[in-house]
């Protein structure tokens, strides 16, 4: 299967960033042992800290790949155009937060993605793109 991992504004300070909360690893490493973990399936990564580039990437996969794992970051709490275009789309999206949204500030537990997403994963750390890739490859 085809399945696109992708990560909003920020998390490409991942291993740099507040890594009390985010942990210690780059994405680009993480996504390396991804890879290795789901062999017979071909991961994609993308990142970006617009806005509007995460909607045409967003565009343009979601017509294609079989799933999208998709951690909108700060954008998840503000963009409504971020969830019209997981509705306009026909892969299923699985929304990932690193963090327990529900634990932290009142503003991020509002998310305009959910709701257009199949599920939710949040506060599992990086583990959470593991087991949305699960779930989409339909192996949980
Ligand atoms: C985040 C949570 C968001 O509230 C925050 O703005 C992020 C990362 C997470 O993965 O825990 O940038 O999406």
């Amino acid at each position: 299967m085809r399945i696109a991992i992708i990560n909003g504004p920020n998390l490409n300070l991942l291993g740099k960033r507040e890594t009390d909360i985010y942990g210690n690893m780059p994405f680009e490493t993480f996504f390396e042992t991804l890879k290795q973990k789901f062999p017979g399936h071909e991961l994609s990564y993308y990142q970006s800290n617009v806005e509007g580039e995460l909607i045409n990437e967003i565009q343009r996969v979601g017509f294609d790949v079989d799933g999208i794992v998709l951690n909108p970051a700060g954008y998840t709490h503000t963009s409504v155009a971020i969830g019209d275009a997981i509705a306009a789309i026909k892969a299923p999206v699985v929304e990932v937060h690193i963090s327990n949204v529900h634990a932290r500030e009142d503003f991020r537990k509002l998310s305009h993605v959910s709701g257009k997403a199949v599920g939710s994963i949040f506060g599992l750390g990086l583990k959470g793109y593991e087991l949305a890739i699960e779930f989409l490859v339909g192996s949980l």
